[in-house]
């Protein structure tokens, strides 16, 4: 059963955060903020606030933050319907009894995300049910057992099968589960017939693969990545993953969040590892807090998230020349943000940590993650010595020349100042040249960044120093000074803007083609299309339980701190949108798209090609424009 969305809102309006909050929290105010240590985490300096006015808190330092039910989630450890009714006890407002029994409610609320969600729970159950209790499932099973995938794991993890026959499609047909949905869900391929029942046109994406279910940060199932069980055709691949849908974002999702985020917030630290199966292994092997991507390179948005709860990051990727190279650009990815203290997992004889895992065994694995953890430019020293013959002189200069570069990178001068008398003691060079070298490089890596900050300057009048003034002035940040790009830093006012008031919404929505140009924002801005629907005006705390994803919660709560000074003006506005729409993101735009077409093409995804190219149309057309303005 659904909590109805007024009483949600009535309850909330009931209570004030702060009096709740203070019962927890020693609070003091400054501005127009109160502050306090964070009770999520022990601190020395106070990043813990809450705004009274908008009824929402928000800490700094571990960025938790939301409404009053997200304060008493979090707090007491409590679901979203058990906060309800606790908040409800505070505010002593009379509840139904119907609404007293938790396990009553539904802890998704029944959004079209929850509807997802739930049939994918479904086919999680369906799949898991079938390698488990069926002969369908035994080859499946024989298979997870011969890599020492036991029992335990099977259900720890909610592994399945998806046998060759269109299983799933059957399923859902019995249970008279809405067309569009499973239209939606992905877990389906649409071919047209001339059936009368649409459900004729589905067959089954997933077929003869081991199911590795994919969670989301609260444990739902969101996606499947599936193994090939019998790999004849090598043209198929090996890892099929569920497309993107409202509840699955690639680039956000890492697999084992879940699981990994309790050891991970116990120690702060985190492994990544390449493979589903890796992961696996080493939690079998007692190392519990990996995660890896979703076969893809790591994301800004995937490091953003592990960057909230761990500071340091051990990389521990295939020992493979494949996964070396991807340790490189990971590695070149996460040092220019300072944030974390940076391993990699030197893995012996080229192997894969699955593998390292069935031949030296788990206890000699979990050593080998702290032993063999090096610094990352001792991974690059040996990284660049690979192929090259370090006696040869030439060689030794392109060598010498690759690790200064990334010397250059690291701005603690006493960890340079270690490797620079490493590698002046091991090739006998003075180590005075060794530096000045050094000292140039790093100059020359401050200009690149400022001409390519210009590049991407708005192309008017004005010089590049009032702008960056102005926007300072008018995005009067702290610590967003140096987290967000510049283009990011316009989005963020930008949707705090259009959130807020009401003509700057209405002015957005009349641009045609406008699209934040991170995917987060966007899926904000969309939300709130919702939102307005159904509310009239907006408050940040009404609008986070309409939200319900707690990665957006967060990021909300996180921009409604911000305080923008004032109110929009028409100039700020109008910077931002230019600077958004301007043409280096549509081509950034293009190239996405280019790849997501050739992947539905692969796929023969007719439906979805058609809209990809329709998008494809209105970016295109979109440049056009911007070319025409700015002649
Ligand atoms: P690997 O091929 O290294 O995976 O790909 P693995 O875990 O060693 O696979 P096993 O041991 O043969 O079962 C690493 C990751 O890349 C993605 C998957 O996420 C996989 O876990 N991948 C790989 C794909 O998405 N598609 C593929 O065809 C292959
Ligand atoms: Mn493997």
């Amino acid at each position: 059963m659904k909590i109805p969305s007024e009483l949600i809102d009535e309850v909330r309006s009931e209570v004030n955060i702060l009096d709740i909050v203070s019962q927890k929290v020693q609070l003091h105010k400054s501005g127009k903020n109160w502050f306090g240590f964070c009770p999520f985490h022990p601190e020395n300096t106070p990043s813990f606030s809450v705004n009274e006015q908008k009824q929402i808190f928000n800490c700094f330092s571990c960025h938790r933050g939301g409404n009053v039910y997200k304060f008493i989630m979090e707090s007491e450890g409590l679901t979203f319907p058990e906060a309800f009714i606790r908040v409800a006890e505070l505010g002593n407002v009379h509840l139904d009894p119907k609404y007293l029994q938790t396990n009553a409610l539904d802890s998704t609320q029944s959004s079209e995300n929850g509807k997802l969600i739930d049939l994918y729970q479904k086919a999680n159950q369906l799949y898991h049910h079938i390698l488990v209790n069926t002969e369908l499932g035994q080859d499946a099973l024989d298979y997870l057992h011969k890599r020492e995938i036991n029992d335990d794991l099977i259900e720890k993890f909610q592994l399945g099968y998806a046998p060759e026959t269109d299983i799933l499609k059957n399923f859902v047909k019995e249970k008279k589960i809405d067309y569009q949905l499973l239209r939606k869900s992905g877990l389906f391929i649409e071919h047209s017939t001339n059936s009368d029942n649409p459900i004729d046109n589905l067959t089954d994406r997933f077929k003869g693969r081991v199911m590795f279910p994919i969670r989301n940060e609260n444990a739902h199932p969101i996606a499947f990545s599936g193994r090939i069980l019998n790999q004849v055709d090598v043209s198929i691949p090996k890892y099929l993953n569920s497309p993107e849908t409202p509840i699955f974002n690639k680039r956000r999702v890492l697999f084992n969040l879940d699981k990994a985020k309790v050891t991970m917030r116990q120690n702060k630290s985190v492994i990544l590892f390449e493979g589903f199966m890796d992961v696996i292994s080493a939690y079998k092997a007692g190392v519990t807090n990996g995660v890896a991507s979703m076969g893809t390179s790591l994301t800004d948005e995937q490091v953003r998230i592990l960057s909230h709860l761990v500071s340091n990051l051990s990389i521990c990727y295939d020992g493979d020349d494949p996964g070396q190279k991807a340790t490189k650009r990971a590695l070149e990815m996460l040092m220019p943000l300072e944030h974390f203290d940076l391993g990699v997992i030197n893995l012996p004889d080229k192997l894969d940590p699955d593998e390292v895992i069935k031949k030296y065994g788990a206890d000699k694995f979990k050593e080998f993650t702290i032993d063999r953890r090096e610094t990352p430019i001792n991974f690059f020293m040996r990284y660049y010595a690979k192929g090259i013959n370090l006696e040869n002189e030439n060689d030794q200069l392109t060598y010498i020349t690759a690790i200064l570069k990334e010397l250059a990178t690291i701005k603690d001068p006493i960890e340079r100042d270690l490797y620079l008398n490493r590698l002046a003691s091991r090739f006998g060079i003075e180590y005075q040249n060794l530096e000045s070298q050094l000292q140039s490089l790093i100059t020359q890596q401050q200009q690149n960044r400022q001409e390519s900050e210009y590049a991407n300057f708005p192309k008017d009048h004005r010089s590049f120093n009032d702008y960056q003034k102005e926007i300072t002035n008018s995005i009067n940040l702290t610590d967003s000074e140096t987290k967000y790009s510049r283009i990011e830093k316009a989005e963020r006012l930008l949707l705090y803007r259009l959130l807020h008031d009401h003509s700057v919404w209405v002015k957005v929505h009349e641009i045609e083609n406008f699209t934040f140009i991170h995917e987060n924002y966007q899926t904000i801005y969309v939300v709130a299309e919702g939102y307005f629907n159904q509310y009239n005006e907006f408050k940040s705390a009404v609008f986070l339980d309409y939200v319900q994803d707690e990665q957006l919660q967060k990021m909300i709560t996180d921009l409604e701190m911000e305080e923008y000074l004032g109110e929009a003006t028409n100039k700020e506005i109008d910077d931002c949108i230019n600077l958004i729409m301007d043409e280096y993101p549509i081509d950034e735009k293009l190239k996405i798209i280019e790849q997501k077409i050739n992947k539905a093409k692969r796929m023969n995804d007719s439906q979805q090609l058609m809209s990809l190219i329709m998008e494809k149309t209105n970016l295109l057309r979109q440049k056009d424009v911007m070319k025409s303005t700015l002649i």
